[in-house]
């Protein structure tokens, strides 16, 4: 038990305090920060897939005017910490991926940083290389373990034999793209080396990660590294652990005291420096009796880390946990390939983990001819089929059976492509979602009670989410206060320690050391405290996290239509139902679910980061070529919810829900193109010339 709170602030809609400051532009950004004379820098980038830069020549780029400086491997100021190699940047002259960081131009202005950057001539020797991610590779390798800390692979009773003697089957590949995160706001930093102090104005999901890791890598104590990020324009991840690029603004720093230096990475050089979603090969085989009961469950993943840092994608974890049946076996196997790093992007796991087994279930209720809401239904499992445990709450059952009563899903014939609309062949799908609700150890928030006010402290990052909004809503709740009388003070290393905004699990890991805060600051000073009263707590350990399993649910059902003529294709209806403990905040929670679904979508039909196997680079690397959704993509988005207590996650009561919106979206699409056009697409994207 957790002590749930009474909610009162908590469940109203209020609006985004730090939506004024963000729709006017006039939320500071790190770039933003100002800095007075500032230098502006712009990175290098290998031209070769692998091998090594033997000559850097620049007496053209050092002779413009207003450049101050290049740095190279062969001068840029040697790390205290080179034990991560994406980090360890300008360190050697090695090459592991084209697109690597080889030098830093710093000069007065950033056309002339760039202009500059173009003037210099690298000279190279080249290696053979390899980019192509293939289940047959004979090099592929099973890692100790997949993020963040799950085993590689499960097996559970015999598999093999109930598989094989499976009244019915189904065993497909699906696979998924390379996808990167492109949120609006690219990876910035201003930076400031002064007096034996870093100060670093970086975009980003965590200031105390960023200042841990740049403590390490540049040797300093993290007091003297401060890190502040009031506001980012969007994440997905990607911001969630530090990259080169602010390895090299603080490099770049170093090499001017007193002097702030910009760097911002250009939407092409996200798409080496970033980190990115790993392209997925899946074999989902699925085993059945008659009556649609689930005998077995197969799932073995191929994917891609780089050759210098280790980044393994928990594809096959959902495939554990979701449906019951007694035999199951997963495995995760890694390419270790001449490519940039592959890091987190919304959901990794379960958002490509739960696209070919979605898919496969579809079939599987084809093959059977059963309602594929019905098959789901019929293989809910009574616990965590993986722990044993119990769930905290589980409602993916109703889920499906709301959502499908809101979508209009009784009605539908199950024959694929024989619903002609004009020019459109039109279809329906289904698919479940699902996320993990977890809370992690080691946040931390100050109560104060200043002039009359309360203001909370904690070192959050709002990355469009609603940080700033909700987090007074929570801690009004805790001292019994009107939310309007709760400040609140984030994004900033001054203030006590924040886990990242990742995995889902801001808002309950934060949100607790607020509650936490609030109840010492109440149990200390009463109702009537004094000016300069103050609290601080830690986010308390949950015992009840050991003796349940706790997730989010949810069900997602879309309606295609795609031109009989052309293939092209569009989501006319796209609905959501949720089952994800107490809402928060009714408008920033939509916000969130139609944010992930519309990703999801545009997963489903657009994104696909183009690798040259020639020359190893994302050739669509921009967002003319790098296609995302819009609105011209979808009519009617719904996201909704139900009513859900679960006693056992947090003060709060909440799950979260920053990612469980693209769960499940790409296969619910994906079986609709089905239905519309029988036609069946394992392999994302749905483009036009698969329907053809
Ligand atoms: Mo999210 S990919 O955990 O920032």
């Amino acid at each position: 038990m957790t002590g749930l709170l009474e909610p009162r602030a908590i469940g109203r809609g209020f609006t985004r305090r730090d939506g004024p400051a963000k729709v006017t532009g006039t939320a500071p950004y790190a770039y933003e920060h100002p800095a007075e004379a500032p230098l502006y820098c712009y990175p290098i980038q290998a031209a070769i897939a692998r091998g090594r830069c033997v000559r850097i020549s620049a007496v053209e780029a050092e002779s413009l005017d207003g450049v101050r400086e290049l740095i190279t491997p062969f001068t840029a100021e040697r790390l205290a910490d080179t034990d991560d190699a994406e980090l360890a940047v300008l360190q050697d002259c090695e090459i592991p991926f084209r697109g690597r960081v080889i030098g830093l131009v710093l000069a007065e202005t950033s056309e002339t940083a760039r202009h500059a950057a173009e003037l210099v001539d690298v000279q190279y020797e080249t290696d053979p290389f390899d980019t192509r991610l293939r289940a047959d590779d004979p090099d592929l390798y099973q890692p100790d373990k997949v993020n963040p800390s799950f085993p590689t692979d499960t097996s559970e009773g015999d598999f093999d034999t109930a598989f094989s003697g499976a009244a019915v089957a189904v065993d497909q590949t699906y696979r998924t793209s390379m996808y990167h995160n492109n949120p609006l706001e690219p990876h910035t930093t201003t930076a400031l080396w002064e007096n034996g102090m870093l100060t670093l104005w970086d975009s980003t999901q965590s200031v105390h990660s960023v200042r841990s890791t740049v403590a390490k890598v540049f040797g300093l104590p993290a007091e003297r590294v401060r890190v502040i990020c009031p506001y980012l324009g969007g994440g997905f991840g990607s911001k969630g652990m530090p990259h080169a690029n602010v390895v090299l603004a603080a490099l770049a720093a170093r090499t001017v005291p007193g002097r702030p230096v910009k760097l911002a990475l250009t939407r092409q050089q996200m798409f080496s420096l970033a980190g990115y979603r790993t392209p997925t090969i899946q074999r989902v085989r699925l085993g059945a009796d008659r009556d649609g009961r689930l005998e077995s469950i197969g799932m073995d993943v191929v994917e891609q880390t780089s050759r210098i840092k280790e980044f393994a994608e928990q594809t096959a974890a959902p495939a554990r946990m979701m449906y019951a049946a007694r035999n199951r076996s997963t495995s995760h196997r890694l390419a270790r390939l001449d490519v940039p790093v592959p890091s987190w992007m919304r959901a990794p796991g379960e958002c490509p983990g739960m696209f070919g087994p979605e898919v496969a279930m579809d079939e599987l209720a084809e093959a059977l001819g059963v309602d594929p809401v019905d098959l789901r239904v019929r293989n809910e499992p009574e616990r965590d089929p993986e722990s044993g445990r119990p769930f905290s709450s589980r409602h993916l059952v109703e889920c499906l059976r709301t959502g499908a009563e809101r979508f209009g899903w009784d009605q539908r014939d199950p024959r694929p492509g024989v619903r002609r609309d004009g020019p459109w062949l039109v279809g329906s799908g289904v698919a479940a979602s699902v996320y993990p609700a977890k809370r992690m150890p080691g946040s931390s928030a100050v109560v104060r009670y200043e002039k009359g006010r309360y203001a909370v402290e904690i070192g959050a990052a709002d990355l469009g989410t609603g940080a700033w909004t909700i987090l007074p809503q929570i801690a009004a709740d805790a001292l019994d206060v009107p939310a309007d009388s709760v400040d609140v003070r984030i994004g900033d290393t001054a203030f006590p320690e924040a886990t990242v905004a990742g995995g889902s699990t801001g808002t309950a890991s934060w949100g607790s050391a607020v509650v936490a805060a609030a109840r010492a600051f109440r149990d200390k000073y009463g109702a009537d405290p004094g000016d300069g009263d103050e609290a601080q707590a830690e986010t308390p350990e949950n015992p009840d996290e050991k003796d349940y399993a706790t997730y989010g649910f949810g069900a997602q059902f879309a309606e295609v239509r795609v031109d009989a003529d052309t293939g092209e294709g569009r989501v006319s209806r796209l609905h959501g139902t949720f089952a994800v403990g107490r809402i928060v905040n009714p408008v920033t929670a939509r916000s969130q679910l139609l944010g992930g679904m519309t990703m999801g979508l545009s997963m489903a039909l657009h994104e696909n980061s183009v690798l040259d196997p020639r020359f190893g680079h994302v050739v669509n690397h921009d967002l003319a070529e790098y296609h995302i959704a819009t609105n011209a993509d979808v009519e009617d988005l719904r996201a909704d919810w139900l009513d859900e207590t679960d006693p056992h996650l947090n003060p709060m009561g909440s799950k979260g829900i920053g990612e469980i919106g693209i769960v499940g979206t790409a296969a619910a699409v994906a079986n609709a193109v089905h239905h519309a056009t029988g036609v069946r697409v394992r392999d994302l994207p749905i483009t036009l010339d698969k329907l053809l």
